[in-house]
């Protein structure tokens, strides 16, 4: 396809370097759809005939039948998805094939697929987080006031509910979900008609071929339509953000469903055994939900450091912008799906996460606020007095509202009968009950909105 100004063709190692179909291939509905906008924009404008424009659009569907039954054959030497589609479309129509290419260059076509490609994307990585929003909403619903402790540095820090810890995880994803918004928003311009990288001297329409795409306008300026790359970073950033909480909450899955833990029965569906060792039933779902947060960092990584220092307007190195793309988005896909499913099929341990909340000393601010406030206690004194109260439960592997009055007031004579409505855990999570706080009656108040938000009621 310009073969015209060579005297021989390319060696083998060029065709391999080259060749971007083993790859790109996964791009043909999009190419398919961007020409067949681009053929009818050329007619309706009288740059090619109706009949031309009639037997090209024929032609593409053929095609798009043929790749849908068959997949797209891979031929080094037509390149890429666009050259292997138009030589298919020249043997099965003619030479009216050729008229397809006017007014565009691969230039402008690959950003246009590309995008249409990553939107796609985008849907689907909202339509995946959407689904873990609703598991946990559900399951955040039920445990809105079991108690378990929270973590500051893994060390029990206060009661809290498992509720509010799921509904923790439920606005990271509603943030992940506004950064792929934004990334749709700004992707909404076509770049198809920037041609090369000059725009074209043929009378296009390229309001009528950004429309038909779903795009909102055409790009402004056609420098920037054929090398911006931009929307595959933007998704890339939004997809390891994603990624990055998913890797989190795989990661208190694992600690959740160890056995000194024991917060959490993980489904059988995604768990499993060890060759070796008969009672081992292993997280390996969420460890390599984990481990592919690594993966969909270094996709983003390797965008990144592709694009950077390219001159304007294309270069080949931009070839390279897919496949960390679409690597990540198979990984991404994956792991909501896989932690969506943990989420929903957990059977969590209230019980054991009760016990590690009392036994963890949890409420010992509780007992120190209490002293501040019923006492009327400097609250530097009053945490003193606790820390000796602490020392003598865990002395005897009792919690702090398992201690005998008497001796609360060795330690403290000022401490009364009425300290222990704040020491019990639950006591002390319903005190928490300011706005966003983990008191059940806010966790309920929050998931109500949730369930409102997402269009559950
Ligand atoms: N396969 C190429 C890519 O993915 C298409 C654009 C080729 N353009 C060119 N001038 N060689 O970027």
């Amino acid at each position: 396809m310009w073969g015209g100004r060579f005297a021989s063709g390319p060696s083998a190692i060029m065709r391999e370097i080259n060749a971007s179909i083993p790859f790109d291939k996964a791009l043909w509905r999009q190419d398919i759809a961007a020409s067949k906008a681009h053929v009818a924009m050329l007619a309706a404008q009288g740059i090619v005939s109706a009949e031309d424009a009639a037997a090209i659009a024929g032609g593409l569907d053929a095609i798009a039948g043929e790749y849908e039954a068959n997949g797209v054959p891979e031929n080094w030497d037509l390149e890429d998805i666009h050259m292997v589609t138009e030589s298919r479309l020249a043997e099965l129509i003619g030479p009216a094939a050729g008229r397809l290419h006017t007014a565009r260059s691969r230039n402008d076509q690959v950003a246009t697929d590309f995008k249409l490609w990553v939107r796609d994307a985008i849907d689907q990585a909202d339509a995946g987080l959407q689904a873990l929003q609703v598991a946990l909403v559900t399951r955040a619903g039920e445990h809105a006031a079991s108690i378990m402790p929270g973590f500051t540095h893994l060390q029990v820090a206060q009661p809290v509910t498992l509720g509010h810890h799921l509904m923790a995880y439920y606005e990271m994803a509603a943030r992940d979900r506004s950064r792929f918004a934004d990334c749709r928003a700004r992707l909404s311009q076509c770049p198809l008609g920037s041609a090369a990288l000059a725009g074209t001297g043929f009378p296009i329409d390229r309001d009528a071929t950004a429309k038909a795409l779903g795009f909102d306008a055409p790009t402004r300026n056609s420098l920037d339509g054929v090398s911006d790359r931009d929307f595959a970073i933007d998704y890339l950033m939004a997809a390891t953000q994603t990624s990055l909480h998913l890797s989190r909450l795989a990661e208190e899955f694992i600690i959740w469903a160890s056995q000194p833990f024991g917060f959490v029965t993980l489904p059988d569906s995604l768990s499993t055994g060890s060759s070796i060792m008969p009672q081992k039933k292993n997280p390996d779902a969420a460890e390599l939900v984990r481990g592919h947060s690594g993966r969909i960092v270094g996709a983003l990584t390797s965008l990144l450091v592709t694009m950077k220092g390219l001159p304007l307007a294309y270069s080949k190195d931009m070839q390279d912008d897919k496949v960390p793309v679409f690597e990540a988005a198979g990984l991404l896909t994956l792991c909501l799906a896989a932690m969506t499913g943990m989420v929903e099929g957990a059977t969590f341990r209230t019980e054991r996460m009760r016990a590690a909340a009392e036994l963890g000393y949890a409420t010992a601010t509780d007992l120190a606020d209490w002293l501040v406030r019923q006492a009327n206690i400097p609250f530097r004194e009053a945490h003193h007095i606790t820390g000796a109260a602490v020392k003598l439960a865990e002395s005897r592997g009792i919690a702090l509202d398992a201690l005998p009055l008497a001796d609360l007031q060795a330690i403290d004579a000022r401490i009364t009968d009425a300290v222990f409505a704040a020491l019990s855990v639950d006591a002390s999570v319903a005190s928490r009950a300011s706005y966003g706080g983990t008191a059940p009656e806010q966790v309920k108040a929050r998931v109500a909105d949730a369930r409102v938000a997402l269009g559950l009621e």
